[in-house]
């Protein structure tokens, strides 16, 4: 089955106001100008520079995100934000469960997969992250955490064009250090195995699953060449136009 290469910016706690207007317009600007048009581009601003993004970027065919959400539509959640504000900011993602969430605000998997409903009901797509840490991995059960946080993370709803998996070892975050094409490549096959007992075949062979960690232009064609890699979340090299671009370059041509 072919899934479109879906690669997806995070621009975490970065970004003011006139970076953040550059940035976007430099990113749309090579997606209008853009002939191969072989993924699809999304980026992911802090609230505060969401209208500006979204203005820089209207018309471009880039698609518009938020770093997480709230369960609950509105009410008494002091510094928390609503998928149906989200909505109504522009937002056609939201990412879910980053491990940076999970550690910083104690998020766990029931946690983001109530939120990964909230964003299904009020029509965003869910862009669900999991991966396992340095220790987990070095003890040999990075399979298994991983497992068990696509089980309790990814809601019964979840279908190919309400949900992108995002697989980043938390080790492999800001770090530089980049997991070998193969342990990938395992990793993300296995993931959609997951997905095939909890979804079914249909689902789970239709749904992107993103790589994030460390990825660069000078590794993206060798780790989105592989069989179930659709696609990159991309921290630090999405900052800069000129990476993020060559990143979505070396996506397998249609
Ligand atoms: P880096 O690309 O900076 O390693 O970050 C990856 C990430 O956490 C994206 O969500």
């Amino acid at each position: 089955m072919s899934r479109r290469p879906l690669i997806a910016g995070n621009w975490k706690m970065n970004g003011l106001r006139a970076d953040a207007k550059a940035l976007a317009s430099e990113i749309a600007n090579l997606k209008k100008s853009d002939t191969a048009d072989n993924c699809d581009l999304l980026v992911c601003p802090p609230f505060t520079v969401m209208e500006t993004v979204g203005t820089a970027i209207e018309g471009s065919g880039v698609f518009l995100g938020a770093q997480t959400c709230h369960t609950a539509e509105s009410g008494a959640h002091t510094g928390d934000i609503s998928p149906v504000m989200l909505k109504d900011a522009g937002c056609t993602h939201v990412i879910l469960g980053h491990s940076e969430r999970r550690t910083d605000h104690g998020e766990s998997d029931a946690d983001v997969q109530a939120q990964s409903i909230a964003a299904h009901t009020n029509d965003l797509i869910a862009v669900i992250c999991v991966g396992e840490t340095e220790s987990e991995r070095e003890s040999g059960n990075a399979l298994q955490v991983v497992r068990e946080q696509i089980i309790g993370s990814v809601p019964a709803g979840a279908s190919a064009q309400n949900t992108v998996i995002a697989y980043e070892p938390v080790w492999a975050i800001g770090t530089g250090k980049v997991a070998t094409p193969d342990d990938v490549q395992t990793m993300h096959a296995d993931i959609r195995n997951t997905l095939k007992d909890k979804l079914g075949e249909d689902a789970a062979n239709g749904m992107r699953i993103l790589y994030g960690g460390s990825m660069k232009p000078a590794n993206a064609k060798e780790l989105l060449a592989l069989a179930d890699v659709d696609g990159g979340l991309i921290g630090g090299a999405s900052l800069k136009s000129e990476d993020f671009w060559a990143i979505a370059q070396s996506c397998p041509s249609n």
